[in-house]
């Protein structure tokens, strides 16, 4: 005789089987579940290795090019030392020709105003200038993404704040990275902060899962959100937290398709770095001395 899902459990529980010891389907695996949920990947040790691998070249391009920028140098001398500095470590420069219009260069450097996606040019460096140089770069598959500012002789106090503030604000992200942390904590943890210091986020661009890609999910916001997403071993992301010295709004340059400014012309700063989830915290894959 067959029993039927609704007959009551063998177990003399009372309830209908289905309710009490019917057979489950096994437990769909963590990697399951969050690609099905949200399209995240979590990486397996052997492509940890290659994003681990990725970032540190990325990081050793950034200070490269850190080192070299001073007043009278122009962005695209910079841009061509990128070219030399990621053919040398045999890896490609994952911004040139990507997205839509294709992006023309192989870094970002974006200056004062320039919230991101700054073009290099030929306008060189000047004293009291800041600037933003954003380096991702892909070796064999795997990828990986980090910026910092550069101050350029003596910046007024209003640069030196937004310079300040938003690498506060990355590093207090950070720390509260961690399985068990959600994505929302992120954005609360810094837009708190920069606010506190009388500035504003910017909520037009936000941080992102990278790896196997150079723009995963999830998106991971800078401003206050309810980005409901639990922070699991395998999880890679970048936090970028761009803050402005006045309004966050971003005006694109109509005429290159990329070039991001503050609506009101005051400065704007960010930092970036990418994060693995491990069993116990987060490591920071693209800081070079750890
Ligand atoms: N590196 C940037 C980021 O942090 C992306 C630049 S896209 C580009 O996500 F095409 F402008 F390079
Ligand atoms: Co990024
Ligand atoms: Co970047």
């Amino acid at each position: 005789m067959n029993s039927s899902r609704n007959d009551p459990c063998w177990c003399g529980s009372g309830k209908k089987w289905k309710k009490c010891h019917y057979p489950q389907m096994p437990t769909t695996s963590l990697a399951e579940k969050y690609f099905k949920q949200y399209g995240i990947v979590l990486k397996t040790p052997e492509q940890i290795e290659g994003i681990r691998r990725a970032c540190r070249i990325t990081a050793e391009i950034l200070d490269e090019l850190c080192k070299h920028a001073r007043a009278g140098v122009t962005t695209q001398e910079l841009d061509d030392l990128s070219q030399k500095l990621h053919k040398e470590r045999g890896v490609i420069p994952a911004p040139l020709h990507y997205g839509h219009p294709p992006y023309p260069k192989t870094i970002c450097t974006s200056l004062n105003e320039v919230i991101c996606h700054g073009i290099p040019d030929s306008r060189p460096l000047q004293n009291g200038d800041i600037m933003n140089i954003d380096v991702s770069c892909i070796w064999k598959g795997y990828y990986g993404d980090t910026s910092r500012m550069v101050l350029v002789g003596e910046v007024s106090e209003e640069k030196r704040r937004v310079v300040e503030t938003s690498k506060e604000c990355l590093r207090l992200a950070i720390e509260i990275c961690k399985p068990g942390a959600f994505i929302w904590q992120i954005g609360e943890a810094i837009e708190t902060y920069a606010a506190k210091q009388g500035c504003s986020v910017v909520n037009q661009f936000v941080g992102h899962g990278l790896g196997l890609a150079f723009h995963e999910a999830p998106e991971i916001p800078h401003h206050y959100n309810d980005v409901n997403i639990e922070m699991v071993p395998g999880m890679t992301f970048t936090i970028e937290p761009m803050i402005n010295a006045g309004v966050r709004e971003a005006v694109i340059d109509p005429i290159d398709g990329w070039t991001a400014r503050t609506r009101d012309g005051r400065p704007s700063a960010q930092w970036e770095h990418t994060l693995l989830i491990t069993e116990s915290r987060c490591e920071i894959l693209t800081l070079l001395d750890k």
